[in-house]
């Protein structure tokens, strides 16, 4: 969290500093404005990755914090920097997984975001999270541009990267299924099934929204 919000803020304003030596330039220093230029994309890719380093660090505080209030964070982060309407209505269900089972499916959630923002161009993302008798249900859905995932198809093929495949790995991984409703122009909906392994019951709701 130091590393997200301290570096991230320090970052910021090493990005006001280039920009302000850049204004003080004379447009005719064209060599040393597209030397500020690139520098500025450079701190933007170093915010980036402190970003995703403090990300890939977060499932250690699974185990402080559990699942439910982990995927609370990364979705309350996701929205306050992706600046997109979020809404999430869940039931608890740390207490239903094993510590490695709860790491899978905070990476599901991670790998499922960074999804939305890479490439859907969405206004909104819609989460479920809903506790079944014998299986956890999980939805996260954008009203973004969709895409079609036909790897034989000739037009509008997605490359298949490794984002998805290893979200069906950890599905499958998990004892469970993935299916991708895709519809090009109206957005997309993951909905995993996975399987109740142990654990005990727990049905109260909680339901909030971002943005
Ligand atoms: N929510 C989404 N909205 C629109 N397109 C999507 C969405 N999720 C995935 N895609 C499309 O599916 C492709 C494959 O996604 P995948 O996560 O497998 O790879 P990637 O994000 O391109 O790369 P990587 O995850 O390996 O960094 C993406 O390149 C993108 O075109
Ligand atoms: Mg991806």
């Amino acid at each position: 969290m130091e590393l997200h919000d301290e570096l991230g803020q320090n970052l910021t304003v090493l990005k006001l500093q280039l920009r302000s030596i850049q204004k003080t330039l004379p447009p005719d220093q064209s060599h040393l404005q597209g030397k500020c230029e690139g520098a500025n994309r450079y701190v933007d890719q170093i915010i980036e990755n402190v970003r995703r380093i403090s990300q890939e660090l977060c499932p250690t505080c699974i185990e402080d914090l559990g699942l439910d209030e982990s995927i609370a964070m990364l979705v309350e982060d996701f929205a306050l920097h992706s600046k997109l309407i979020v809404s999430i209505e869940t039931q608890k269900i740390d207490s239903l997984f094993t510590l490695q089972q709860r790491t899978m499916i905070y990476r599901i959630f991670q790998e499922a975001l960074n999804n939305i923002q890479k490439h859907a161009l969405a206004r909104k993302v819609w989460i479920k999270i809903e506790r079944k008798k014998k299986a956890v249900d999980i939805q996260i859905a954008d009203d973004g541009k969709g895409f079609v995932r036909d790897r034989n198809a000739e037009e509008n093929v997605v490359k298949a990267g490794l984002g998805l495949t290893a979200m069906e790995e950890r599905a499958r991984m998990l004892g469970g299924t993935i299916e991708v409703f895709s519809i090009v122009g109206i957005g997309c909906r993951l909905a995993f099934n996975i399987p109740i392994t142990a654990g005990e019951r727990n049905d109260e709701f909680l339901s909030y929204s971002f943005g």
